[in-house]
């Protein structure tokens, strides 16, 4: 399985999450879009970024269930996700299970963000599972190094069931 940070934002919540995640999770493989650092889609065409693009998609390939995560960003994923989407093509994600989790600030919960990823992967042709979990501020304290124990474990079955095992396998 796939770990995918959805953010390249500095000190980022979602990186605080996808890190616990692969505390919990030490057989996950991890990709965070901050060390790839991709430019805008079709703004650059050198030998170097198309080996990468070509390297990066064959590990998605690989791999038989992705773990998406992205912060809410104005009611969307975060531009960098669906900038490196847009990399990519049903070539990579046609019938790959994807769970999908999500941060946000609040109120409305994340769930536009997921919403939107869910249907850009859809276009992608990935199978998106209906479980998701969204890590809203009140939910991560990286004073205390915490997020919420719940969330954690949700998130944590979620990721045991894409790969087919259960939860007292790792609590
Ligand atoms: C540019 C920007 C737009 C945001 N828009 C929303 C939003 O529409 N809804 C929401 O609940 N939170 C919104 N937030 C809050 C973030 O979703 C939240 O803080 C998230 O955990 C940030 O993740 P990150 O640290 O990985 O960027 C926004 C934050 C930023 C920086």
């Amino acid at each position: 399985m796939l770990l995918v940070c959805g953010s390249v934002r500095r000190n980022s919540n979602t990186e605080f999450v996808c890190n616990h995640l692969l505390n919990l999770h030490q057989e996950l493989e991890y990709l965070n879009l901050k060390d790839l650092n991709f430019p805008i889609m079709g703004s650059a065409n050198d030998l170097e970024l198309n080996n990468t693009i070509k390297e990066v998609g064959s590990y998605i390939s690989d791999h038989e269930g992705i773990i998406i995560t992205t912060p809410e960003y104005h009611g969307g994923m975060s531009g960098a996700l669906k900038n490196f989407l847009d990399y990519y093509s049903s070539n990579e994600f046609s019938d790959k299970k994807v769970l999908l989790i999500g941060t946000a600030g609040g109120g409305k919960g994340g769930i536009n963000a997921l919403n939107n990823l869910r249907l850009v992967l859809r276009s992608l042709g990935a199978n998106v599972v209906a479980n998701q979990v969204i890590f809203d501020q009140k939910d991560i304290d990286k004073d205390l190094g915490r997020v919420d124990s719940d969330l954690l474990k949700k998130a944590s079955e979620y990721i045991l069931t894409l790969s087919g095992k259960t939860l007292n396998e790792i609590y």
